[in-house]
Formats: C-alpha cells, structure tokens, sequence
C-alpha cells in the first residue's frame, strides 16, 4: 500500500498550479519534492489529505481515491496522514499538551489515553517535559517539533513536510533532518518532505522529485539528481535561475 497520484490537475481561477502530477510515494520510503516558491508544492501536499479538491486526476492511498471518502472517512484518513503544516499552525494560547492532545480528544480517547500518546509524542521529537509551555516560550525549531509530535500522536503510517525547516538557522534544521530520519527509521513511516532546502532533500530522501510548470520534472536518487543534465533540475539544484530561464 502506498500513495499513488495519477495526472493530478489544479487551478485557481485562471492560474494553472499542477497540470497533469503524477507521483508514487513508495511504502516505507523518504521522498521530497522540491520547487521554486509557489510551484505548487503545497497544494500538491494539501491534495493528498482532502484538504483541497482537485480539478482532475485522483489520489489513492491505501487503495482508496481521496475524493470518494466521507466525511468520516476523511477524519480516519487524515489521523492516518498526519500533516506537519509549514508555520506549525500551533494554538498561541493553548499549552503545548493541549496543542498536541487536541487532535486525539476529538477522537474521543479517554484522558489517560490521551495523556499517554501526548507523552510519547513529545518524547519521540525530543520536548518531554515541555508539556506545560505555550507556543509563545519555545524557539522556532521547537515549535515545528511541536507540531511534528502533534501529527505523530495519531501514530500515523505517513508523514507529511510542509517545508520543515524553512526559516530554521543550520544547525536547527540539521536537528529537524535528523528527526524526520529518526521517525521514518523508529516508526516505519512513508514520508514525503516538501523542501526547497538542497541539502536537506540530500540528508532525508531516498528519492527526490521536482515539481515545475505544474508537473514533475524529475524524479530519482540524490546521485541521479545530482548527475541530472536537463538544465531546470542543474539550475535548481545549484542554485542558479540563469540555467532555468527560457527552457520548457
Ligand atoms: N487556496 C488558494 N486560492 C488561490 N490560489 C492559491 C491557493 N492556494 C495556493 N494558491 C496559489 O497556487 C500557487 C502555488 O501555491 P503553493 O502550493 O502554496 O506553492 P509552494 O510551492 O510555494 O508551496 C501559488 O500561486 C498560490 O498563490
Ligand atoms: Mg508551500
């Protein structure tokens, strides 16, 4: 079982986002998708959880297309899903227990339950102890582990990125790589990372693909990416846009 996404199409209005995605993410394995800023690497994310419809094309995960699901089976889906959202999307004046257990009241496990799987999210990403902390009094690594741990206490069989380390200084984005390693060697999730960071996608992924123009340009290992020759994957790898200009 995995995720396959089969010629996925989304627009908005007249922008045209993805024009025609396909994608396997392969059972147990680390993929990141890469792109420049507003590629559409997040709506492509958002997609695979329900949280936006697409145009044309399906998403199947599990065997079962996204779009089909009701609504309960879209809450079971995205508890089984967890999603780390870009800007950690913690509530400002709940405490960090309360950000991480909302998810698993809603699901109406008994307090104990809940106090439990609070516990050992938080163990896992690295803040036990910091249940009594609001969002406010954590730096900005902290709180993407926050709510690493609050997608983790669903124990979910996939993990979603939203660029987990953007904004991160070096080192803390070094932490962060190693604990999207750790959850995919401890747990057995199939994650994909949505990153524009190179060396993060190096450092976490078994394969990398790159979204442009609305498909996917490239897909493969970090050696394939980094021996590439088309000149959109060489000027992004590289860093360098003059390699990208005016190629389609
Ligand atoms: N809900 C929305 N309504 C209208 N436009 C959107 C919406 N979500 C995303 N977009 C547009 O889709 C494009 C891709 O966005 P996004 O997936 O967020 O890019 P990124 O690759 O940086 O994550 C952008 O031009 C963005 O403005
Ligand atoms: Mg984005």
């Amino acid at each position: 079982m995995s995720i396959e996404i089969r010629d996925l199409r989304k627009a908005f209005g007249p922008k045209i986002v993805l024009s025609g995605v396909s994608l396997e993410v392969r059972d147990g394995e680390t993929l990141a998708v890469i792109g420049s800023s507003g590629v559409g690497k997040s709506v492509l994310l958002k997609t695979i959880v329900g949280l936006l419809t697409p145009d044309a094309g399906t998403v199947v995960v599990d065997g079962r297309e996204v779009r089909t699901l009701g609504r309960e089976e879209l809450y079971e889906l995205r508890r089984r899903v967890g999603y780390v959202f870009q800007f950690a999307a913690l509530f400002d004046s709940m405490t960090v227990f309360d950000n991480v257990a909302m998810g698993l009241r809603r699901m109406r496990l008994p307090p104990e339950q809940v106090a439990d799987r609070v516990e050992e999210a938080l163990d896992r990403v690295e803040l036990l102890g910091y249940g009594d902390r609001l969002p406010a009094e954590l730096s900005g690594g902290q709180r993407k582990r926050v709510g690493l741990a609050r997608a983790v206490a669903f124990r979910p069989k996939y993990l979603l990125y939203d660029e987990p380390t953007t904004g991160l200084d070096p080192v803390t984005t070094t932490v962060i790589d190693t604990l999207i390693r750790k959850m995919s060697s401890d747990l057995g999730v199939t994650s994909v990372v949505i990153t524009h960071d190179m060396t993060s996608a190096y450092r976490v992924a078994g394969r990398i693909a790159m979204l442009f123009e609305g498909r996917i340009r490239f897909i493969g290992t970090p050696d394939e990416i980094r021996a590439a020759a088309d000149p959109v994957v060489r000027g992004f790898v590289e860093g360098r846009p003059d390699l990208m200009q005016g190629v389609a």
